[in-house]
């Protein structure tokens, strides 16, 4: 397995409710580690570039208006398999429709506020972590 790196977001709700070490310590517990962090109100116009992929959802604004709503904890997690690791520790988009013990299960209300974003694909991370540590690389040294 390849040590990759990935891009995790840790969003508005579940910075409001104060969960941002107990979604950490998932990651941490899991084998992955923090290679970059830092805690940001996103602009409009940033959430609008880091999501353009959905710029034709119909779900496009709200979640843009959701994801300046507050502050977000942007990491990129590094580690053994990190994207599949991460996106099966969040679990299903839809909380609803997550596992149990996974974060969204645990700590999501709802699709719009669904606690965590993380890459879905090696090409999605390598943009992803450029769009916000653009001095980081994608591959662990
Ligand atoms: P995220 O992984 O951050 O990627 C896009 C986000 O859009 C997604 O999580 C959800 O929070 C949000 N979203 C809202 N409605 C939908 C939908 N119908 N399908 C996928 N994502 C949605």
């Amino acid at each position: 397995m390849a040590v990759e790196r990935t891009l995790s977001i840790i969003k508005p709700d579940a910075v409001a409710k104060n969960v941002i070490g107990k979604i950490i310590s998932r990651f941490e517990d899991n084998g992955l580690k923090i290679a970059a962090a830092r805690m940001q109100l996103l602009s409009q116009s940033e959430a609008e570039g880091f999501y353009a992929v959905h710029r034709e959802r119909p779900f496009f604004g709200d979640l843009v208006k959701f994801m300046i709503s507050g502050p977000v904890m942007i990491m990129a997690l590094e580690g053994e398999d990190a994207i599949l690791k991460n996106r099966a520790l969040m679990g299903a988009t839809d909380p609803r429709k997550a596992e149990p013990g996974t974060i969204r299960a645990d700590f999501a209300e709802s699709i719009d506020a669904n606690a965590v974003h993380g890459s879905d694909a090696p090409e999605t991370a390598a943009v992803e972590i450029a769009y916000f540590f653009p001095s980081l690389s994608v591959y662990s040294r």
